[in-house]
C-alpha cells in the first residue's frame, strides 16, 4: 500500500473538481483497509472514504486520508430454485455487477444499469431509478468500524432505507466502510416496466420484456437525457425530490395542474417516525420546479443545470465546488420563491 501526499481529487470525483487530499490511498482488500485503520501515524487523522466518487462535492482541499476502496471480486455465494445471492466487493464499479448480472440472467437490478459509481455506495444512498431502489434486492453488507477496526454484517433492516437514505447517512455517518454487498436477485423475474419510458422504448424496438431488454432501454434512456461524467463533469441528479403535505399539494396543483407528482405511503418511508399520525404526501420532480424557474440549460460561469435534465448541475470548465454550490443555492431559492418548496442536496458536500 503506497501512501500518497497531496495528490489532486480531480480524477477521483465525477464533478471533477480540483481539490487535493493531504494523504491518499489505495485499498483492495478488507486485510488492507484494516491494517490502514490500524496504523498509527493515521489513528488521529479524519478518514474520507471515496468509492466512485459519483455523489460527492467537493469545496476544499480535503484535511484527511482519503481512502479509496478498490475491493473487487464477484461471486455467486448462495442459490436455491429461486434466487442467486451475488456478493460483490465495495470496490467494483456498480454498472460491472448490473452487466455480470445481466449477462448471467440474474433479474432485479437491470433498471439500475449504467447508475455511476461503486458498489459500496449503492447503498449509502440506497440507488434507485426506473421505478426500482437497491433495498428490493439488497441482502445484506459487510462493513469495518474505521475506529475499532471490526467487522459488522448489516441486514436489510439495520440499513433503514428510505428515498436515497440509509443508516449511513444518518445515525453511523463516517463510521463504517463498507466492503462487500450481498444482493439477492431472481430466477424468476417480474419485470418492473412501469416507468412510461422504458415501455416506449420497448415498443419502439418491438422487443418483449427481459433483462437484456430493460437493461438496453434504461441504458438508452440515460443516455439521452443524463451527461457523461466523462464529459461535463457531474454528480447525478443534484438535489432529490422534495414531499410536501397534501394542503400545500392542492394549493400548488391548482395553480399548476400539469405539475409531475407521484402519491406516496409516509409508512413506506422507513427512515421517517411512523408511529406519527400519517397523512397522504405527495412527491414532487424537482427537476420540473427548477425547469420552471428558468435554470434549465442556463450557464452560469463555468456551471450551469443541465439541458436535458435540469436536475442535473454541471462542470463546464474548470468550475470550483463554491461556484456549484452558489448556483445551487440561486436554484433551492427561486425555487422556494415560486413554488414555496424546499429542494435539498442529495449530493454529499465537503
Ligand atoms: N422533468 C422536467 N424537467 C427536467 C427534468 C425532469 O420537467 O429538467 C420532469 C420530467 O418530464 C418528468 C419528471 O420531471 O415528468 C421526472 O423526471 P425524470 O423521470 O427524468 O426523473 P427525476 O425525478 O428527475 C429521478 C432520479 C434519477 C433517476 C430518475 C429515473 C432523484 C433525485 N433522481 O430523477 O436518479 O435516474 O428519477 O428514475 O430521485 C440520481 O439520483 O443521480 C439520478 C439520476
Amino acid at each position: 500500500m503506497q501512501i500518497q501526499k497531496n495528490i489532486s481529487l480531480k480524477p477521483f470525483n465525477t464533478f471533477g473538481i480540483d481539490v487535493n487530499a493531504s494523504f491518499f490511498v489505495e485499498v483492495t482488500s478488507t486485510e488492507e483497509l484494516k491494517n490502514i485503520l490500524s496504523n498509527d501515524q493515521f489513528k488521529q487523522i479524519p478518514k474520507l472514504i471515496l468509492g466512485g466518487g459519483s455523489n460527492v462535492l467537493f469545496t476544499k482541499d480535503v484535511n484527511a486520508l482519503v481512502i479509496h476502496n478498490l475491493i473487487k471480486g464477484i461471486e455467486v455465494v448462495k442459490e436455491d430454485n429461486e434466487h442467486v445471492f451475488i456478493q460483490s466487493g465495495a470496490g467494483e464499479i456498480w454498472n460491472d455487477l448490473v452487466k455480470y448480472c445481466v449477462q448471467h440472467d440474474y433479474a432485479g437490478i437491470e433498471n439500475l444499469s449504467l447508475i455511476p459509481g461503486s458498489v459500496g455506495a449503492a447503498p449509502m444512498q440506497n440507488i434507485g431509478a426506473y421505478g426500482v431502489e437497491l433495498k428490493e434486492t439488497f441482502f445484506e453488507l459487510e462493513a469495518v468500524n474505521n475506529e475499532t477496526g471490526e467487522q459488522k454484517t448489516f441486514i436489510k433492516e439495520e440499513c433503514k432505507f428510505g428515498y436515497r437514505e440509509s443508516i449511513f447517512k444518518q445515525e453511523v455517518k463516517g463510521k463504517y466502510i463498507i466492503t462487500s454487498v450481498t444482493l439477492q436477485l431472481n430466477k424468476k423475474p417480474v419485470f418492473n416496466t412501469s416507468y412510461g419510458a422504458i415501455n416506449y422504448e420497448l415498443q419502439n424496438k418491438n422487443a418483449e420484456a427481459n433483462i437484456k431488454t430493460i437493461s438496453e432501454a434504461v441504458c438508452n434512456i440515460r443516455r439521452s437525457k443524463l451527461p457523461d461524467p466523462k464529459i461535463i463533469g457531474n454528480a447525478g441528479s443534484f438535489f432529490k425530490n422534495p414531499t410536501i403535505n397534501k394542503d400545500q399539494f392542492d394549493l400548488l396543483v391548482s395553480k399548476y395542474p400539469l405539475m409531475p407528482n407521484y402519491p406516496t405511503n409516509p409508512s413506506t418511508l422507513q427512515h421517517l417516525n411512523t408511529s406519527a399520525p400519517q397523512h397522504p404526501t405527495y412527491k414532487l420532480a424537482a427537476g420540473w420546479l427548477i425547469e420552471q424557474c428558468g435554470w434549465k440549460g442556463k450557464r452560469v460561469g463555468n456551471t450551469g443545470a443541465h439541458k436535458d435534465q435540469a436536475l442535473v448541475l454541471a462542470n463546464y470548465g474548470d468550475a470550483t465546488g463554491d461556484e456549484i454550490i452558489s448556483l445551487a443555492k440561486q436554484i433551492q431559492l427561486s425555487v422556494k420563491e415560486k413554488f414555496g418548496v424546499d429542494i435539498t442536496a442529495e449530493v454529499n458536500v465537503y
